[in-house]
């Protein structure tokens, strides 16, 4: 591996990051997706697509650009559906589900990390943390305090007071990524989360981010142009002409080319 385990301390032997007997947080079975391009022509992005993630594991998904990794993901987080195949969060099936149901399986269960932090620009850091607990019915003061407690492993105690405009630009990804750990999702779907962070900034961004998702047993996929942090997963997997390929815990082979 390029760099050492988020998880595991150099010196002592790597304990088993998952069970990988436990139920799946996220299945997608069959999954396909294509889109009509501008001259009317379909573009066929996601083949037919098989996927399970356990609680605690970490999948990086790497591919070229336009291979369909935001597809893929925005499929995996209910955001989008599949034209065939099925998707399931938690043991839900996302097809099965009415308007508000799903909205309450995204709102609870999924958390989205894109590459551009989308915050609210009106409220703090902490506020915006609180934002998707409130909405999906969390007490104002566990929420506060749940904010809190990430925004302190986020390194940004002592910035929960300020607005986007006040935080640097690495300051406002890493509150997107603790507003999308607030409500403790089963699934954690992350586009590109370090988009065009400093290589130290982005490390410890990742580095918070693999340890909350390990700590509270979160599912993990993670789209990523950088070998290098891809290979920290559990496995790592190859988008390509709409299927994905096991290229290993390192993708340094052939296959792993982008
Ligand atoms: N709404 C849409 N309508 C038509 N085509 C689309 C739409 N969304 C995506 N596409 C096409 O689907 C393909 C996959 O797009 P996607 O955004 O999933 O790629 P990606 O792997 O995430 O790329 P990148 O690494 O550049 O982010 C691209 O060819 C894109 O042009
Ligand atoms: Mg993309």
């Amino acid at each position: 591996m390029s760099s050492p385990s988020p998880f595991t301390p150099a010196d002592e032997p790597a304990a088993p990051r998952f069970d990988a007997s436990a139920a799946p947080s996220i299945v997608a079975r069959g999954v396909s997706k294509s889109y009509v391009g501008g001259d009317g022509s379909r573009i066929q992005v996601l083949g037919s697509v098989d996927l399970e993630v356990r609680p605690g594991e970490l999948v990086s998904v790497i591919g070229q650009s336009g291979s369909g990794k935001s597809t893929l993901l925005h499929v995996l987080g209910a955001l989008d559906h599949p034209d065939t195949g099925e998707v399931s969060i938690g043991g839900q099936r996302v097809s099965s589900l009415k308007e508000e149901p799903l909205a309450l399986l995204r709102s609870r269960s999924i958390g989205f990390v894109f590459q551009f932090h989308h915050l609210l620009r009106e409220f703090s850091a902490l506020e915006n943390v609180m934002m998707p607990q409130l909405i999906a019915g969390t007490p104002t003061g566990r929420a506060r305090d749940r904010a809190r407690e990430l925004l302190e492993l986020m390194g940004l105690g002592a910035r929960a007071e300020h607005k986007p405009a006040q935080l640097s630009g690495g300051e406002q990804q890493r509150v997107a990524v603790a507003r999308a750990l607030a409500n403790r999702p089963l699934a954690l779907l992350a586009d590109e989360p370090s988009g065009n962070l400093d290589p130290d900034t982005s490390e410890r961004l990742h580095d918070a981010l693999f340890r909350v998702c390990q700590e509270e047993r979160a599912a993990m996929v993670l789209v990523t142009h950088d070998l290098g942090l891809a290979a920290r997963a559990d496995r790592v997997l190859r988008l390509h002409g709409g299927q994905l390929v096991n290229v290993g815990p390192e993708p340094s082979g052939p296959a792993a080319g982008e």
